[in-house]
């Protein structure tokens, strides 16, 4: 998704820029551009494709004085992916990046038309640069024409812009889209859309909240809030630790996070545990209070440990509880009653579908949580209250420790409730904590089977598609599994129920079609293993994963045995995730930026 940097200083704003691009290169863009005014001139640079592109082209732009610069990722959402429709979007004299969508741009670009504008791209952001000029030709200052064009805007938006008359001064605005201000001793002043591009820069960092506008210069920070009100920055001091963001000697970013799965979930875990309850500091018991009902939302694999939540809370706490699809959810008119606790789920925190519903929650009255890994996020921000998952910077595109964490939080949601519901004795909670504390140890990735599953997927290269069945908490994690490989491999790939096949998709059983089968020895074993045998009689290529030999299967990635389901459930999800790593390697993709994807999808 889209990204944005700015910087105002001394320094060298050219390294400055493409430094925090790529620091935001892991949420997904398809061009780049940055524009730097210094000495009173402008120059600008944009190049489609990664980032390698843009720095071969400012090689020979130096900047070694006082400069402004803004720069930005662009992931294409009006007009595809070309220079002309990169950021910074350019006017007669001012430049502009944003991210979000304009909703009026429309009827403001008809309306610049008409005043005879020519645009250059087919972005709704390139009215804003417009607008601003055509406002700057009637306000008595800059300033008052950024506050005036800013009004007329509807929709969401992060923006910095920047226009010659005002040399020394970034101004900024942001609506439902992330923008943060970092500062330093050395009087300079940096934007980005998240954290990352300001670790290392800058000692503290204002969260602009939705409604802020205002402007910088090198002596003044200068802030109103929505209602026209002037607002003190409230900084806090910024994390100082690079050393997540390295590879550490993996290949991949998403390798690397499979691998940590392990240390962060002993975080995860982490003072939440006793013998025998789950300590949730971060929950009031004013919550919980009055609910009878659960109901959870959230998008792609977040919604997957969302649908694995659901079947614990049930079973456990006995508590009614549903899952929805956020962009399903949102335009549905849903009936919401009080008594219902909303969850919403993410490991970013910013994606619009979700945050919609978390606003629609809180607009009905509803109790509100957020499941999360991103602290200060927009929907941190936003709900009564929130656990945090602690995976760390996430940077693989698909999602895994994330994942791994958001299941774990769930899981010992669903204890901490049973026992507010006593719906499981103090005994069944204390043995179900003792099998929480092995699920570090249980996700350590055994170098064996990460070799024995290396050798086996160049056999899942080709085929017409994937099935991944599992029964109960196993569907979510088939559905994971279905989603990783085809995030990454680009493979065709589902998941089912696994007693929902004879229902219709085993029509498309044949030797091509690969069945990668979740046999739990300790939940609907026998259940689950004649859904699979129902295949094997139609010729499907069968890969069973399970700690039970199962003699029908063409392949077979054996897990440890385990004493309990949700172990198994662990267990499998590093095979799933390895198995797609490796076969998307040997198809030799980029993991850690897939095609078409971005890590932050923060438009609906
Ligand atoms: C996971 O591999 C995905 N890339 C994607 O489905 C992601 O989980 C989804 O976009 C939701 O993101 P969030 O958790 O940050 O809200």
């Amino acid at each position: 998704m889209c990204g944005i940097v700015g910087y105002l200083g001394n320094k060298n704003a050219k390294e400055i820029l493409l430094s925090g691009l790529k620091e935001l290169e892991y949420r997904g863009y398809d061009s780049s551009g940055i524009a730097v005014l210094q000495n009173g001139k402008f120059d600008s640079f944009k190049a489609i494709g990664k980032l390698v592109n843009l720095e071969e082209k400012t090689k020979d732009f130096v900047t070694d004085n006082f400069s402004i610069g803004i720069g930005h990722t662009r992931w294409a959402t009006h007009g595809k992916p070309t220079e002309l429709n990169a950021h910074p979007h350019i006017g007669d004299e001012s430049y502009v990046v944003h991210n979000g969508i304009i909703e009026n741009y429309a009827e403001l670009k008809q309306e610049l038309i008409t005043d005879g504008v020519t645009f250059l791209s087919q972005t709704d952001t390139e009215v804003i640069v417009h607008q601003f000029e055509k406002n700057l030709n009637i306000s008595d200052s800059a300033f008052e024409a950024f506050k005036k064009t800013i009004s007329e805007l509807k929709g969401a938006y992060a923006i910095l812009l920047v226009t010659k008359s005002t040399g020394e001064t970034i101004f900024f605005a942001k609506n439902a889209s992330p923008m943060i201000l970092g500062i330093n001793d050395e009087n300079e002043k940096y934007f980005a859309s998240s954290d990352t591009p300001l670790i290392g820069q800058c000692s503290d960092v204002n969260y602009f909240e939705d409604g802020d506008y205002g402007y910088v210069t090198p002596t003044e920070l200068v802030i109103f809030t929505k209602d026209d009100v002037k607002k003190e920055a409230i900084f806090t001091k910024l994390s100082t630790n690079k050393l997540s963001a390295q590879k550490d000697g993996f290949r991949f970013f998403m390798e690397k996070e499979i691998y940590e799965q392990s240390s962060v979930i002993a975080d995860t875990l982490l003072g939440r545990l006793s013998d025998d309850e789950i300590l949730f500091n971060e929950l009031d018991d004013s919550l919980l209070n009055g609910i009878n009902e659960i109901k959870l939302c959230a998008c792609g694999t977040s919604y997957h440990s969302a649908l694995t939540a659901s079947y614990l809370f049930e079973r456990y706490a006995k508590i009614k509880t549903s899952t929805e699809v956020a962009s399903e959810f949102r335009y549905r008119q849903p009936i919401m009653s009080k008594d219902t606790l909303f969850v919403v789920i993410s490991q970013s925190g910013e994606t619009a579908d979700t945050l919609e519903t978390l606003k629609m929650a809180k607009a009905a009255g509803l109790k509100t949580l957020v499941i999360c890994n991103v602290d200060n996020s927009s929907m941190v921000r936003l709900a009564d209250a929130c656990i945090l998952t602690r995976a760390g910077v996430e940077k693989g595109v698909a999602s895994t420790k994330a994942f791994a964490t958001q299941v774990t939080i769930f899981w010992m949601m669903a204890l901490y409730l049973a026992k507010r519901n006593t719906s499981l004795s103090s005994q069944e909670i204390a043995k179900q904590i003792k099998f929480l504390r092995e699920v570090p140890s249980i996700v350590k990735v055994d170098d064996e089977m990460h070799e024995r599953i290396k050798r086996l997927s160049k056999r899942y290269l080709h085929g017409h598609g994937f099935f991944f069945i599992g029964r109960d908490v196993f569907y979510p994690l088939a559905l994971e599994g279905a989603l990783k490989l085809k995030e990454i491999s680009y493979l065709h790939a589902e998941g089912y129920p696994s007693g929902e096949m004879k229902h219709g998709p085993i029509a498309l059983a044949d030797p091509e079609l690969f069945t990668i089968a979740l046999l739990p020895q300790h939940l609907l074993y026998e259940k689950a293993k004649s859904n699979v045998e129902e295949l094997s009689a139609r010729d499907s290529t069968i890969c069973v994963i399970s700690s039970q030999e199962f003699d029908k299967a063409d392949d077979f990635i054996p897990i440890n045995e385990c004493t309990d389901y949700m172990l198994e459930f662990f267990e499998m999800m590093i095979v799933i995730q390895v198995l797609s790593l490796e076969i998307a390697v040997r198809l030799g993709n980029d993991v850690d930026m897939p095609r078409n994807l971005a890590k932050s999808v923060t438009v609906e």
